[in-house]
């Protein structure tokens, strides 16, 4: 069978080839894909920033956006034969620490998870792959290739989930949100805003385009001006840029006892000169909450799975800008200016 394949750590090193059938160690039931999204963190993958090969191999098999439909699965796994399924991303530790221990991979502690098509374990950018029943989700078939949006979707339910739970400190209530970013999953999170019955508001540096329009549709408003601008008097904000300036100025604007939720990877690299007793002083005078998260367990996913059943469909189906067939993936990986979700189809 087909399949995308790096070595990791090294650039360019991005292949279609001919793989062996999917190893039965990784599960019974045996799925054949229908597509996978491509993000930030494939585009990192291929060209040799990030990523771990399966333990004892050079090459990983990418994908961890996926979207397969069932060709076997064993009596009393709760899959049938056709069902539409999404592969969870993260296996926990196989210590495991206490959180994996919980099925709360996401959460990790010891940081000796694996993450397919990611971290030391191969992906779902193959024509078959198998998995265990507890690691794949059941998808509406109504959704139809929109549910390649869950995994992203399960990573801003997460984030939604951390913000309540860490709002229920005090009696607080969020009224508005700025997301930073208006990519897939600023675009997701802001969704999952305005299905809270929140203000929403978008900040992204573009004017053209699709975002704008999408930002709108959902009944949210568009920035192309400044997180002082856009964010004047949030109770919350999802930053998914993970751009340095734009988190500094995100940590100072927030209203006070508000949180700043960091859901971007930042590459790193990039310095700024910030003056950290001040910001110290504006936060513990304002109680302001400033959090990281990270991936997604099952009970995201399965939030996700609502969260998406309830949006409009023409509106999520519009996230997705490009369709690649499998033989030519690495067009999925070069941005167009367009772009919002590419995928890449399988079938
Ligand atoms: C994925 C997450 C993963 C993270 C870090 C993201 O692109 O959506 O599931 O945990 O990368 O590897």
């Amino acid at each position: 069978m087909r399949a995308i394949t790096v070595e990791p750590g090294k650039p360019s090193s991005g292949l279609l080839e001919d793989v062996p059938e999917p190893p039965r160690e990784h599960g019974p039931v045996l799925v054949r894909t229908l597509a996978v999204g491509v993000c930030g963190t494939d585009v990192e993958i291929v060209n040799g920033g990030y990523g771990w090969a399966p333990p004892g191999k050079t090459r990983l098999v990418i994908g961890h956006e996926s979207l397969g439909e069932v060709l076997e699965a064993p009596p009393g796994s709760g899959l049938e034969k056709g069902d539409r399924v999404v592969g969870i991303v993260r296996r926990p530790d196989p210590v495991p620490c206490a959180s994996c221990a919980q099925g709360e991979w996401d959460m990790c502690r010891n940081g000796q998870y694996t993450e397919r098509g990611i971290k030391a374990i191969d992906g779902y950018a193959s024509e078959r792959y198998r998995i265990e029943p507890r690691y794949a989700v059941v998808v509406d078939r109504e959704l139809g290739e929109r549910g390649v949006l869950l995994e992203p979707a399960s990573v801003v339910a997460k984030a939604w989930e951390q913000i309540e739970r860490i709002g229920a400190r005090t009696s607080w209530k969020p009224r508005s949100v700025l997301v930073t970013g208006a990519g897939p999953i600023g675009l997701l999170a802001a969704l999952l805003g305005v299905e809270r019955g929140l203000e929403v508001r978008v900040l992204d540096r573009v004017t053209e385009g699709p975002k704008p329009g999408l930002v709108r549709d959902l009944g949210a408003t568009y920035h192309a001006s400044s997180v002082q601008e856009a964010g004047e008097g949030v109770d919350v904000v999802i930053e998914c840029t993970g751009v340095g300036k734009l988190i500094y100025d995100a940590m100072q604007i927030v209203a006070p006892v508000g949180l700043v939720c960091l859901a971007g990877v930042s590459s790193g690299g990039r310095t700024l000169p910030v003056d950290v007793q001040a910001l110290n002083r504006e936060m513990v005078l304002e109680n302001t909450v400033v959090f990281g998260t990270v991936n997604a367990n099952r009970r995201h996913y399965q939030a996700a799975a609502e969260a998406l059943a309830r949006a409009d469909p023409r509106w999520l189906a519009r996230l997705i800008t490009r369709r690649v067939p499998l033989d030519r993936w690495a067009e999925a990986l070069v941005r167009q200016p367009a772009d919002v979700k590419p995928i890449v189809t399988f079938a």
